[in-house]
């Protein structure tokens, strides 16, 4: 297959564990062809961190740190500054980044939550250790693992809940540039924040591809066979065909790179339910200007906001999410909208989230942009074909746009 005839695209390789300290340093600004060698020093102990696959962050979930509850006392009325920020109409260009904790209230359990968590409870699995369920070497040599938990995992059985409602009203309002989501559940699509508002940083089960080719696989055949207990083939290579999730060991989509244009121009960033434990997606926090207003949802203190001083724009509300984000919509006077706009949503047959054979069919392997010269058994651009939505609108788009746009049917 000839790939020499595509342009080099940025990679960055996702993976575990530690994080970047502040200053930041920015994820683009290392040069390079591949995303491991793009990082940074940092990168070698994140690198030893990784080979590991520890659970680094199991201290910070339980919030019982000094500096967690010290921070905690500073930030009392924090979201009641934020909201007077919003309303003072300080803040158009609001970043939203999101985590598995924004999904709990849809029932969907996160990862890093003893007891509950998605890693706590695999071990009918037989993999030796959690993470080792979504790592693409894992995957390469034995597939059914992941199958298994992809049955659980396949969009549809969930709705969107309060919080994805209130970021789609962010849109509605015109104050929300981009949401960046490390969720694969693609709530946030259904729930109809349209495609250019949206980066699912670690993929989702809308799309499959070959794991080794990345020749496209039309994505409902792929769960078809994964449902029925059966391995999808490619058709090129004869090699295993997963969801595009994005696994522990592979690139971010190109879309992801939309990052180093947003969160410089971001006015405030909320991070929402996140522990922001995996890397490259966890530094992106430190990399919106220092003034900058950072708004921590969450029931811990997690990233920078586990050490004091905290910077002096920066606020947190710890507790139930739900909970937390319903209070703030009150304080922006939006609780009316959202619920109306919930309503709303129940009475219209909610969308599928699997693209059709044809679409899918259209992204074919060369499409990928994988980097001239460079293709490798883990290079991979799986977004490429997400690139061209990074319009640079910041602009209110009509509620009626963002329907149509999420509404990708069978
Ligand atoms: P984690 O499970 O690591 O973190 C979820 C965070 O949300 C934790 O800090 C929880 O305390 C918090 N949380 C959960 N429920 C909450 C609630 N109801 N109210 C308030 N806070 C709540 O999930 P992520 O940070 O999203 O990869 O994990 C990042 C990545 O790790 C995921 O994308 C996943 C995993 O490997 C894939 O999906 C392939």
């Amino acid at each position: 297959m000839n790939r020499s005839s595509q342009p080099p695209v940025p990679r960055v390789t996702r993976s575990a564990g530690a994080r970047l300290t502040e200053p930041a340093e920015r994820l683009d600004s290392v040069p390079g062809p591949y995303g491991k060698q793009r990082r940074k020093q940092t990168d070698s102990a994140l690198a030893q961190d990784l080979s590991q696959m520890s659970m680094s962050g199991q201290d910070t979930l339980n919030n019982s740190s000094p500096s967690a509850s010290a921070v905690k006392s500073s930030s009392r009325g924090g979201l009641a500054s934020v909201a007077r920020l919003v309303k003072l109409g300080r803040c158009k260009n609001v970043v939203v980044v999101a985590g598995a904790g924004v999904s709990t209230a849809s029932g969907i359990p996160d990862f890093r939550t003893p007891g509950t968590g998605l890693y706590a409870n695999l071990e009918k699995y037989n993999i030796p250790y959690p993470e080792a369920i979504f790592n693409i070497d894992y995957f390469s040599n034995d597939p059914q693992p992941f199958f298994s938990l992809a049955k659980a995992l396949y969009p549809g059985s969930h709705h969107p809940n309060y919080i994805h409602y209130f970021i789609r009203m962010l849109h509605h309002k015109g104050l929300l540039l981009r949401v960046y989501t490390q969720n694969i559940d693609g709530l946030e699509k259904l729930c109809g924040i349209p495609d250019d508002k949206l980066v699912e940083a670690h993929g989702s089960f809308a799309t499959a591809a070959c794991h080794l080719c990345y020749t496209a696989y039309p994505a409902e055949e792929a769960k078809q066979a994964i449902m029925n207990d059966k391995v999808p083939i490619c058709t090129f290579c004869a090699a295993t065909v997963k969801p595009d999730i994005v696994f522990f060991g592979e690139d971010l989509p190109q879309k992801y790179f939309l990052n180093t244009q947003d969160f410089p121009k971001a006015d405030l960033l909320i991070i929402m339910g996140t522990s922001l434990q995996i890397e490259p997606f966890a530094s992106l926090v430190n990399t919106v200007r220092s003034t900058v207003p950072r708004l921590l949802l969450n029931r811990n203190a997690v990233g920078p906001f586990e050490k004091v001083p905290l910077r002096r724009a920066d606020h947190m509300e710890l507790g139930d999410l739900e909970e937390t984000v319903r209070r703030f919509a009150e304080m922006l006077g939006w609780n009316d909208d959202i619920e109306e706009l919930m309503r709303s949503q129940e009475t219209l047959s909610l969308p599928t989230l699997i693209s059709s054979p044809l679409s899918v069919d259209q992204t074919s392997c060369q499409s990928r942009g994988a980097p001239a010269g460079t293709e490798t058994s883990r290079s991979r651009a799986g977004g490429q074909r997400g690139a061209s939505s990074g319009s640079e609108e910041t602009d209110s788009e009509t509620d009626s746009k963002s329907s149509a746009s999420s509404s990708q049917s069978t």
